[in-house]
């Protein structure tokens, strides 16, 4: 049981804050200064969203994903991000601009996120509105640009990421969120909430991964299926750490949903009921992983760290 990651994971953690830094950048902190002050702040503001704190999970995905299909597929990079780490912080910026939206008065209203004050609070609203707004557009633009990946292959990543954050995905989950501030839902509701608000964009995740290298209709579905899993897994258990953890060790607010009253996971079926659901879909996420042997080694450890993470 792993509560923190795993040196390997550690590794890519920082393969994917240094490529983030260099492709949130590129060119545009030039273009940010010649386009005067308002710009620069809004650059900055997106810089303090994007690369200050954060576990990494998405990326993660889209990393081990890829190593799962084909081993090869982190050598690249040292240098230079290679395709799969445009990839790979294309989902972390789609990702992060969901936590600035979310965080915003008319979401859920917070102030603290990864340790620090919500971007909202350290800048502005209308600045954390289109921080998020910029955010999600460059994280297309980096799929169309990413190097050493057939033209095909990227319209592919676009159209699986567009999707997941879209109306039929993450946006989609975050309105029947909103939606259901004090009614009390069944389980089956509670479970395409929490599928589509933060399990899309996990399998999209997993599935570009796979996408970038290579993957066969057969690897892809088993890859499906241990995404559906882990990603319900992932919400089950950020409401179970709303409910018991502080928000010293969260780095964001403990205890929201139920000041909010946002029906979860612990509200509609309780705290063990929660837990053994957690570790239920984590039993089933690595069934599926089966057909991968030693590739899988990554996928594996991400999922233990889903399930049994402190933050
Ligand atoms: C929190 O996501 C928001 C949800 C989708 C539940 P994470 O727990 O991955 O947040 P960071 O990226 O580590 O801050
Ligand atoms: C956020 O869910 C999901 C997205 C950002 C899409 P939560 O509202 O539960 O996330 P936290 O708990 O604020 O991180
Ligand atoms: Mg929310
Ligand atoms: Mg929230
Ligand atoms: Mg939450």
């Amino acid at each position: 049981m792993s509560t923190e990651p795993s040196t390997a994971l550690a590794e890519l953690q920082d393969r994917c804050n240094a490529a983030l830094v260099g492709l949130l950048g590129h060119g545009n902190s030039e273009f940010a200064a010649e386009a005067g002050p308002h710009l620069v702040r809004l650059f900055e503001a997106s810089a303090y969203a994007l690369t200050r704190g954060g576990k990494r999970v998405r990326p993660l995905l889209v990393y081990a994903a890829a190593a799962a299909v084909r081993p090869a597929s982190l050598d690249a990079g040292e240098h230079d991000p290679a395709g799969i780490d445009y990839v790979a912080c294309a989902a972390e910026m789609v990702h992060a601009y969901s936590l600035v939206h979310d965080d915003l008065p008319a979401m859920d209203d917070d102030d603290l996120r990864r340790g620090q004050p919500t971007t909202h609070k350290a800048f502005d609203e209308a600045t954390a509105i289109l921080v998020g707004d910029g955010l999600q557009a460059r994280a297309l633009e980096l799929l169309t640009d990413a190097p050493e990946l057939s033209a095909e292959t990227r319209l592919e990543l676009v159209r699986s990421l567009a999707a997941a954050a879209g109306l039929r995905g993450m946006v989609g989950g975050q309105a029947i969120d909103i939606g259901a501030v004090d009614q009390s839902i069944d389980s089956n509701h509670l479970e395409t909430m929490h599928a589509l608000k933060t399990g899309a964009l996990i399998r999209s995740s997993v599935a570009m991964g796979a996408l970038a290298a290579g993957a066969s209709d057969e690897q892809q579905g088993a890859l499906d299926d241990f995404a559906d899993a882990i990603g319900l897994a992932f919400q089950v258990c950020d409401d179970i750490l709303d409910a018991t953890s502080d928000s010293e060790t969260l780095g964001k607010r403990a205890g929201a949903d139920q000041a909010l009253h946002k029906p979860t996971y612990v509200s509609t079926l309780g705290l063990e009921v929660a837990r053994d659901k957690a570790e239920g879909l984590l039993a089933e996420a690595l069934a599926a992983l089966e057909s991968f042997g030693d590739s899988a080694a990554l996928l594996r450890e991400i999922a233990d760290f889903i399930v049994h993470r402190q933050r």
